[in-house]
């Protein structure tokens, strides 16, 4: 399938995804929704696949935002659509993908650019990222999870400071406040994640799947996250993938789950 806004790479099981619109700052379109999604999509289903990179194209931005041009003139029934139909197509996807996906900020992360970094499994940043979520500044709310994601990343305190302000924070502040897992230079930023990426090839895809399902589960309304741990924990046992897990353990050598 071949994309007009994104670029696509895949090295071993890591599938780099580069959002490709440089002159844009890489905010991000109808259609480059879309094609992340279709993407995302197309990676879930395909055995190869073992984690995601997410990055921007540049050095400049992840994603600048929404494309604010595309909804200016937008009256209340086309922004109701706008949210639902970016969350189901992209952000729910992501966040809630079998397999990691890992954000790699490597500039602004802002509005939608933030929302999508957040929907992601891990976010590393690089030194020069900044982050917020300026749509009250523009006379909206966030509309891609914003107002959900950032509250269970950073706390609500935190959240409702910087929805309210509009204001962007570093990578330092967004490491301190629990908003991204690491900062690095720009420079290490894709290989830090296609390290981490590396470090969770040699587990359970099964599991991984499992563990993602069971972590959301306690941030969904109406879930009790236990009983889902308690469930995707018994399901384990009849795969596979646990039975190749232990028996490597026990005849000490390393489990090999990528030929099952
Ligand atoms: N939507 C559409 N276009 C955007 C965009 C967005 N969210 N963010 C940046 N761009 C475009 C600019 O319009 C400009 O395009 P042009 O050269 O055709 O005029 C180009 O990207 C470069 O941006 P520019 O503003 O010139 O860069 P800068 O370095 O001066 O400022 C930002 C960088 C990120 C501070 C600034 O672009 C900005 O505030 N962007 C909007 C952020 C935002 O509100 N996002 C939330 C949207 S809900």
């Amino acid at each position: 399938m071949s994309y007009t806004n994104i670029l696509i790479e895949q090295n071993e099981g890591i599938l780099e995804i580069t959002i490709n619109r440089p002159n844009k700052l890489n905010a991000i379109n109808k259609e480059t929704i879309k094609e992340i999604g279709e993407a995302m999509v197309k990676a879930e289903a395909n055995r190869e696949v073992v984690a995601i990179v997410l990055t921007g194209s540049g050095e400049k931005a992840f994603v600048a935002g929404a494309d604010i041009s595309e909804f200016a003139h937008f009256n209340i029934e086309d922004g109701n659509r706008l949210a639902a139909e970016g969350q189901n197509i992209l952000f729910d996807i992501v966040a809630n993908l079998n397999k990691p996906v890992i954000a790699a900020v490597n500039g602004f992360a802002l509005g939608g650019g933030l929302e999508l970094a957040m929907a992601c499994h891990v976010r590393i940043a690089s030194e020069n990222a900044r982050m917020g979520l300026p749509e009250v500044s523009l006379g909206v709310i966030p509309g891609y999870g914003g107002t959900q994601r950032l509250g269970q990343l950073a706390g609500k305190g935190k959240a409702m400071e910087m929805i309210l302000t509009a204001g962007m924070i570093d990578a330092a502040e967004a490491y301190r406040i629990g908003l991204v897992n690491m900062v690095v230079t720009q420079d290490e930023l894709l290989n830090t994640c296609r390290k981490m990426a590396g470090k969770m090839m040699h587990n359970s895809p099964m599991a991984m799947a499992a563990a993602i399902r069971s972590v959301n589960a306690g941030f969904k309304a109406g879930v009790n996250g236990f009983d889902v741990e308690i469930d995707e924990f018994g399901k384990c046992f009849g795969t596979p993938e646990f039975v190749e897990g232990t028996t490597a353990f026990l005849e000490k050598r390393k489990a090999n789950f990528r030929e099952l």
